[in-house]
């Protein structure tokens, strides 16, 4: 076992504590998270101390620019970006990618390609079907593998071609659970000249994500997802947000991040946002434990504990998830679809999904929330992958995602209400 002080964990995170006398066992985490209550603090500070427009010659306005320019720092250095004005915050991932389409969409010509994934979330599908409808594009799918629930890089190399624009993916699922190796995948898409376009939504909780590592060239997540507030922040590569046309009014500054960041920011959201990095920095310093750092010597101090706090979180779920798998692996005419191998832990994220031959999804989600066990069941957004899978007419899934806060005795108590529910 390692030395993670989960109970130290949720001591800060008021919503996982007893109330009324019902304790919930919160496991629908790719939905969203629960928040620290240092984020939610940081959001009432926000609005009661710093609430303005920006640019403003009062003290209350100069609050609120700081606010922005922590919020913009803070994600920086969670994504490892080289700018902080590469950093551009909206509603969230789908509005981002709705909004930043467009201005990719001036770079494409009728008859130019774009790859989609058939593992991906709606979010990085639809947004790129609309635009090639509107552009005349081809659209190729890349398939994943049924059996292995991965990429098989050879399919991306026989779509990858001299039309190819972009290249549209997940850098985990939510609802297999894989995790995509984008380097590799975004090194045959530049190879073939194709911008990359990644989802880290459900990746940003369990790992720690490095843009320069990636060498991608957008790439979103959501903070709610990572035990932020509901907002959403779009990465770009700085020389690539600067040559795009943006789309916005003419009185927005048209630098960095401004182009991008239409209209009246979420202040409070963004504010919460940089609280949550903080929250990551203050886990990996008190909680992870010196060996966790040790390992990031060579890294700034604050990114140090962020890596820090993402290692431990990871050894902690992956605990998790092996128990869970093994548990779910010995009830009769249950079907996991995501990697079940105990020593592949490591390419896949703690959200698992499954189905039964004998209870619909839904059936069994409503008997764990009889027991406050929160799941969630359908196609999860994911409609391409639960279509591969043969799932959307069915009820899709029950899925049950883990988080750096969940413990050993939840998913004890969550394998013996499945159990009784699959009996
Ligand atoms: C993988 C993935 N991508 C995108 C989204 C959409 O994110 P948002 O709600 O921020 O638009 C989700 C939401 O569940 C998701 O799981």
């Amino acid at each position: 076992m390692s030395g993670f002080d989960v109970e130290r964990v949720r001591a800060a995170f008021p919503a996982l504590a007893e109330r009324d006398g019902l304790t919930p066992i919160f496991l629908d985490n790719p939905g969203g998270t629960q928040v620290p209550r240092v984020v939610a603090e940081a959001m009432t500070h926000s609005l009661l101390e710093a609430n303005a427009n920006l640019g403003g010659a009062f003290r209350s306005s100069r609050a609120a620019v700081q606010t922005v320019s922590e919020a913009h720092e803070a994600m920086a250095l969670f994504l490892n970006a080289r700018e902080t004005g590469e950093v551009i915050f909206g509603q969230n991932m789908t509005t981002l990618t709705l909004h930043i389409s467009r201005s990719i969409g001036r770079l494409l010509d009728p008859g130019d390609e774009i790859i989609l994934s058939r593992m991906d979330h709606d979010a990085n599908v639809a947004p790129w079907q609309l635009l090639a409808r509107d552009h005349g594009l081809t659209v190729k799918y890349l398939p994943f593998d049924l059996e292995s629930y991965e990429f098989d890089l050879a399919a991306l190399a026989d779509l990858l071609g001299p039309r190819t624009r972009l290249l549209c993916i997940g850098q985990a699922s939510n609802l297999t659970g894989t995790i995509n190796d984008v380097r590799a995948m975004t090194a045959m898409a530049h190879e073939a000249g194709a911008l990359v376009y990644v989802d880290a939504v459900q990746f940003a909780p369990h790992g720690a994500i490095d843009v320069q590592a990636l060498d991608c060239d957008f790439l979103v997540c959501s903070p709610y997802k990572f035990f932020g507030p509901h907002i959403g922040v779009l990465w770009g590569r700085g020389e690539i947000l600067r040559a795009l046309e943006p789309y916005k009014v003419r009185a927005a500054g048209d630098g960095l991040p401004n182009r991008f960041e239409t209209g009246t920011l979420n202040h409070e959201g963004m504010a919460g946002t940089a609280a949550t990095v903080g929250y990551f920095e203050w886990l990996g310093r008190e909680v992870a434990g010196q060996s966790y750092r040790t390992r990031h010597e060579s890294a700034p101090p604050r990114r140090r504990d962020l890596l820090a706090a993402m290692d431990a979180s990871i050894d902690h779920e992956t605990q998790l998830t092996r128990r869970l798998l093994e548990g779910l692996g010995a009830f009769d005419g249950v079907t996991i679809h995501g990697i079940t191998n105990p020593n592949a832990l490591g390419r896949r994220v703690p959200t698992v999904s499954f189905t039964s031959d004998r209870r619909r999804p839904r059936e069994i989600a409503e008997a764990l929330g009889a027991r406050e066990i929160y799941v969630w069941d359908g196609h999860n957004y994911a409609l391409e992958p639960a279509g591969a899978l043969g799932l959307l007419e069915t009820g899709g899934v029950l899925r049950i995602g883990l988080a750096h806060y969940n413990t050993a005795v939840e998913v004890e108590r969550t394998l013996e209400a499945l159990a009784d529910s699959l009996a």
